[in-house]
């Protein structure tokens, strides 16, 4: 299970006895369930009979396709991203391929997809709550016109995930009969990862989804350890601390640290409050931010998420082994950077694996919500995003 380590922050670990009291009262506020809390519990993220359609088409469509399209932005494909990354070797041929669009607008890279698909089996999973992101809408409409043209079967070949009843996407789904999945009204798009959202992308990838949910649902309370974590991050902000460098060492863990920066951004950066996450590999940046760690302004911590157990090597730096000398660079980096006024926390997972990774998940999301309470802001909306959404709806309005 995620360990918190605060060998390198132990002066942020003191806790008052007015937070002691605040954390339990969050504590009774999430076991009430109140609104948007349904990924709490198991039964209400998924249900069985969700789960079991969304394994049954996966795997079918495993089986059949060679490339599977998966179209969405945010919290619509972060955490698929994140763990189809974790799990598939850096280098294979791994069928089918995966190809995630919609989370950018490059006019380039749209076209090189269409260039990609040509002549290839072809499934698409337009994911989206609302059904009218606009990133989102574009790439979709390409590629259902592109499919609609080109496969007199496509509407086997659309899967849609979105709101139960309401959207654009929900009609389309009922009008064109394609095959589709819900997100639970009271499931925000970053906590969705656990639901058809991300489920139903790592199915066709070949992840073991119900390691994951076992390892998010059935491991056991980690509410004191998430609120370790989150009362630290709250003591280091309260310390001017207001960067926090999401430091790992693995580089399958790139998508996972985005997702983990919008969980955590959305979630408690409203108000002026809140801490701004950035995505920290090493040691590649060692030789480049590493400067500012140590030397810039006293402004950042960094929270290292750490394998007990990773795979043996036969390379050796001198008479160690690489993973011990992994090891040694973790450790005296954090030392370093502590000398350097950069405290770090370590999140300390058994290894990588689904069942790990789910329980890291949960772990986080409660972290963040735990956070955001102990920062009195509502963490299930993200008006500064749909500020920006409703400018630019507005402006291409004018436009056309
Ligand atoms: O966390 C959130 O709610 C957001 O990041 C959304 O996931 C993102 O804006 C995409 O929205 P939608 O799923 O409605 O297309």
């Amino acid at each position: 299970m995620v360990k918190v380590e605060d060998t390198f922050c132990k002066e942020y670990s003191k806790i008052t006895e007015k937070e002691q009291e605040k954390l339990l009262d969050i504590r009774q506020n999430i076991i009430k369930q109140e609104k948007m809390l349904d990924w709490i519990k198991k039964d209400t993220t998924i249900s069985e009979q969700e789960l079991s359609k969304l394994i049954e088409v996966g795997t079918d469509v495993k089986k059949s396709c060679d490339i599977f399209l998966v179209i969405g932005i945010g919290g619509s494909f972060l955490g698929s991203k994140a763990l189809i990354e974790a799990f598939r070797p850096y280098f294979s041929n791994s069928k089918p391929e995966i190809i995630f669009l919609g989370y950018h607008l490059s006019t380039e890279y749209l076209n090189e997809v269409i260039q990609h698909i040509e002549g290839k089996n072809v499934y698409v999973n337009v994911i989206s709550k609302s059904g009218n992101t606009l990133e989102t809408s574009i790439a979709f409409k390409m590629i259902y016109n592109y499919l609609k043209e080109h496969d007199k079967e496509y509407q086997k070949k659309i899967i849609i995930t979105t709101d139960p009843e309401c959207g654009s996407l929900r009609k389309l789904a009922q009008e064109e009969k394609f095959t589709s999945f819900s997100i639970p009204k009271n499931i925000g798009g970053r906590f969705s990862v656990l639901t058809a959202v991300g489920l139903l992308p790592l199915v066709v990838a070949g992840i073991d989804v119900a390691e994951l949910l076992r390892g998010a649902y059935e491991s056991g309370d980690c509410f004191l350890e998430a609120s370790k974590f989150a009362l630290l991050r709250y003591h280091l902000e309260n310390d001017s601390k207001t960067v926090e460098a999401i430091t790992y060492y693995e580089e399958k863990l790139n998508s996972f640290a985005l997702w983990y920066q919008q969980l955590f951004a959305e979630t408690q950066c409203k108000n002026k409050k809140g801490i701004l996450p950035i995505p920290n590999l090493y040691t590649t940046n060692l030789h480049s931010l590493g400067q500012y760690f140590q030397e810039g302004r006293n402004q950042a911590f960094e929270t290292v998420i750490k394998f007990e157990e990773v795979p043996t090597t036969n390379l050796y730096y001198q008479d160690k082994n690489l993973t011990e000398v992994n090891s040694i660079i973790l450790k005296q980096v954090a030392l370093a950077h502590k000398e350097g006024h950069t405290p770090s926390i370590i999140l300390s997972i058994p290894k990588l694996t689904p069942y790990y990774l789910g329980n890291l998940i949960y772990f986080l999301e409660i972290s963040a919500t735990i956070g955001a309470y102990l920062i009195d802001v509502y963490p299930f909306d993200q008006p500064g995003v749909e500020n920006y959404k409703n400018k630019v709806k507005k402006a291409l309005e004018e436009i056309l």
